[in-house]
């Protein structure tokens, strides 16, 4: 098969940034995406309505003029997050809400310490409608970073879920094969996101050779059996697992620094990653269902009616990409050679 067409696809997990980047971030992820959920961690943090819906008038302004990209708006969990909130967000078309634990990761400082004590705002979540965006990892010092997805699964993840039966929980970029289990094993309102880093490496891309800045994201890569996990669920087509890149921008300089930033900038490359993940695993016919269905049909909405076609071709993801400020951003998989190409860009 050397071109492929299946309904035009989402991103269920990103970050925008805001400011001039969005001029980069938007377009970038409009050329294949229809719509995309829109991460609330800036600076100040996105808690409430207004603040969401101006948000997402910026992020409109950013996009192309003739792209009918729609971002769809979250909200930042904090301890100060009431339940007056919830129902705020959800009447002003606001479809989810994301847990950080505290210091999880990027601007996530004054996220959620004792996540007990937001049980009242999952239960007006549940009423509402709303859907719970997890970050999964503890962040107790003394827990193993490479530990900390399990062990958030144990501590939180399955107390919401019994607690919460009829919340949707999107377990957002799973890592590990305890989360693909966990997932499999929960009901039809848990699912989970699959970023195309942790389809495609391990920690071995991360450390072997020398420290590679431009692999670092959180959660961190895990080993290759948990790679492994991943990839054979998402080749068996299973509904619960649906693309989300977590394309992270950091700037040049952040990422290649001596506490460098976590985030994999991969808006530049994601659909023609994936394929190319699916295609190692000779499952392109499940491809559709993971970037283009399985996301609408878990948030209710409508699945997009246009297509995207991919033909195969190799082409080099760009080495840098200067911003009009002259900062500079390196994509994901830079100046690697691609086999799949995105043959007509949506705008
Ligand atoms: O690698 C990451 N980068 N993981 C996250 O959870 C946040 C993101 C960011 O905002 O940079
Ligand atoms: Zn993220």
């Amino acid at each position: 098969m050397d071109r492929i067409t299946i309904t035009t696809p989402d991103d269920w997990h990103l970050h925008f940034r805001d400011g001039d980047m969005l001029n980069e971030t938007v377009p970038a992820t409009a050329r294949c995406f229809k719509r995309a959920i829109v991460m609330p961690n800036l600076v100040p943090p996105i808690t409430s309505a207004d603040m969401a819906l101006k948000y997402r008038s910026r992020i409109i302004d950013a996009s192309p003029a003739n792209s009918q990209f729609e971002p769809l708006m979250t909200l930042y969990l904090t301890n100060a997050t009431s339940t007056q909130d919830i129902v705020d967000a959800k009447q002003a078309g606001i479809h989810a809400c994301k847990l950080y634990p505290a210091g999880a990761t990027t601007n996530s400082d004054s996220a959620v310490k004792g996540i007990d004590a937001l049980y009242p705002v999952f239960q007006a979540m549940q009423e509402e409608g709303m859907l719970l965006l997890v970050h999964g990892e503890v962040t107790d010092s003394h827990i193993d970073i490479f530990d900390r997805e399990k062990a958030f699964i144990d501590t939180h993840l399955a107390s919401i879920v019994e607690a919460f039966p009829q919340l949707k929980v999107v377990f957002e970029h799973i890592t590990t094969a305890d989360a693909v289990q966990f997932v499999s094993n929960s009901s039809a309102n848990v699912a989970a996101t699959v970023t195309p880093q942790h389809l495609l490496l391990n920690r071995n891309d991360l450390l072997v050779g020398g420290i590679r800045p431009h692999n670092y994201c959180l959660p961190v890569l895990k080993r290759n059996t948990h790679q492994q996990a991943i990839r054979d669920v998402v080749a068996s087509g299973s509904n619960k697992f649906f693309l989300g890149t977590d394309s992270a921008p950091h700037t040049r300089d952040n990422k290649e620094n001596a506490c460098g930033c976590a985030g994999c900038y991969s808006a530049w490359s994601a659909i023609e990653l994936y394929a190319q993940v699916f295609d190692d695993l000779g499952a392109l016919d499940k491809l559709e269902g993971f970037a283009s269905h399985h996301g609408a049909d878990f948030y209710g909405l409508k699945r997009n009616t246009d297509t995207i076609t991919l033909v195969q071709e190799l082409w080099q993801v760009p080495d840098r990409i200067t911003l009009a400020d002259g900062t500079e951003l390196v994509p994901f998989y830079a100046g690697q050679t691609l086999n799949w190409k995105l043959e007509n860009s949506l705008s």
